[in-house]
């Protein structure tokens, strides 16, 4: 691993959909932070930002670069629009991802992370990093050799137990069959669909010599971080951990014991507190993740052991983040009066996850006087199972609940969930103009707010952020 990186006490925590986006992974990695970019639904972010026309031709430039043309040309040939859409015109089709997805999609995807990971780094030598959450499994196998042929520096990979993503790797090294198992729903058993792609096969000669990534596991729990260090399969592939406490923004892991509140939202106690000296004692780097956005937690933090902290809230709402700047501006100032609530909510994200949600957002939704017609228009959060005859079938349980229980869905799992897909792209402008946005942020919001804004109008830069920590 390259020296820098495991100095570096900020680690941008990966914001998806498209909130640490490359201007703000690079505006942090230039100010000796990490800079990682959110690889959720990238292939969404691309085709969206060209169908708008691309402005300020930054796609663009950075496809231009792309090793192999014919690939990129695709990509820009369908969905590229000279000037942008004009109102009334239909946006163009973009493919949900699937166990066989066409040619134009695996281009679209290895085109997108290969685009965000070239544009964070272009005129910077700070490290960029790539965020995935193993839990959205399909695309996996296309967008790594999309960070990688961009040179990215290391990779953030939770929301599940990412094990397989050294291994993918080595694949991608060594010009093999790269391969993801992706879980497959089925009565009575637990089995895997194998996503393979073979990358030189695809764009019909060999890769070019890349470097390899660092790789840190971002996860909850000691146990885990001995699980995973015992792996034979992980000898020697682990680089470091990102630690992630249930007070940050997103998703989070559920309570060990499972327990619930009145609301049914999680509660934590003792048995969900990491023990950091024990994850020192393995001696690798690592950062602290949740409410380490404060000089006082950062030293903290490093007293510790760790490196220093994985932050997110207090980047999401600086200008250089990449949510919709209204939205941002609105929620910066709520929380700065105290206007806002940050909740845990147990059933928000179709993932199963727990997932922190902004509450007190009018026209958002968490606000209960918004109602929007259950629909799966995006599906990165479909899970996979197996159909009666054998074959793959695709469900979300923010899906109509009829169609969700005809696939073999649990009623109960139906309940509450909304669509995050839409929720999250709408929040980072990128979605379609009748769906309510979706704001999440850690607990901190309220108190960062009131740290980093001069007046509840105050718009705060990543410089801001820096100088505070360093305070
Ligand atoms: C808006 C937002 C979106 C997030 N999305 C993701 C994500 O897609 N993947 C992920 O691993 N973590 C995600 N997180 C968690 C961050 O990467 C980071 O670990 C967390 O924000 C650190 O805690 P803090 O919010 O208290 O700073 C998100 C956090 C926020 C605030």
């Amino acid at each position: 691993m390259n020296n820098t990186l495991s100095r570096r006490q900020i680690l941008l925590g990966g914001m998806g959909v498209s909130i640490s986006h490359w201007l703000l992974a690079k505006a942090v990695s230039q100010r000796d932070g990490a800079g990682t970019c959110t690889g959720v639904a990238s292939e969404q972010v691309l085709a969206i930002a060209l169908q708008r026309g691309d402005p300020g031709g930054h796609y663009r430039r950075a496809l231009a670069t792309f090793p192999f043309q014919q690939f990129s040309d695709m990509v820009l040939k369908a969905f590229f629009i000279e000037g942008g859409q004009r109102p009334g015109q239909r946006p163009r089709n973009i493919p949900m991802f699937d166990i066989a997805p066409s040619k134009l999609l695996i281009a679209l995807r290895v085109c997108a992370d290969y685009s965000m990971v070239w544009l964070a780094k272009e005129k910077n030598d700070g490290p960029i990093g790539m965020n995935y959450l193993d839990k959205i499994g399909i695309p996996h196998v296309y967008a790594l050799v999309g960070a990688m042929l961009a040179g990215v520096d290391y990779l953030t990979v939770g929301a599940g137990i990412p094990d397989s993503f050294p291994i993918m790797i080595d694949a991608v090294l060594s010009g093999q069959l790269v391969k993801y198992p992706v879980p497959v729903s089925e009565i009575g058993r637990s089995t895997f669909h194998e996503m393979c792609f073979d990358p030189s096969g695809f764009f019909g000669e060999n890769l070019p010599e890349m470097k390899r990534p660092a790789f840190f596991p971002v996860i909850a729990s000691n146990l885990l971080a001995q699980v995973l260090l015992r792996m034979k399969k992980l000898q020697g592939k682990i680089d470091g951990f990102v630690i992630e406490g249930p007070t940050a923004g997103g998703h989070n892991a559920p309570p060990r014991d499972h327990e619930v509140d009145a609301s049914g939202d999680p509660v934590y106690n003792e048995r969900d507190v990491v023990n950091f000296r024990k994850i020192a004692d393995y001696g690798l780097p690592f950062w602290i993740g949740g409410g380490i956005a404060s000089p006082e937690k950062l030293r903290w933090a490093i007293s510790e052991g760790a490196v220093g902290g994985q932050i997110g809230t207090a980047f999401a709402f600086c200008q250089e983040s990449g949510m919709d700047p209204e939205l941002r501006r609105r929620v910066a100032r709520l929380a700065y009066e105290g206007k806002l609530k940050i909740r845990t909510s147990s059933l928000a994200s179709p993932t199963g996850f727990p997932f922190k949600t902004v509450e007190g957002l009018d026209g958002t939704l968490t606000d209960p006087h918004i109602q929007v017609e259950r629909a799966c228009t995006r599906g990165a959060l479909r899970t996979l199972f197996r159909k009666i005859d054998g074959s793959i079938g695709y469900r979300c349980p923010a899906e109509p609940v009829d169609i969700y229980v005809s696939k073999g869905g649990l009623h109960e799992d139906t309940a509450g969930r909304q669509c995050i897909c839409n929720g999250l792209l709408a929040t980072a402008g990128l979605g379609n103009s009748d769906f309510p946005k979706i704001v999440t942020s850690g607990d901190d919001l309220p108190r960062l707010m009131r740290a980093l804004m001069n007046g509840p109008d105050d718009d705060y830069t990543v410089d801001k952020v820096f100088e505070y920590l360093a305070a």
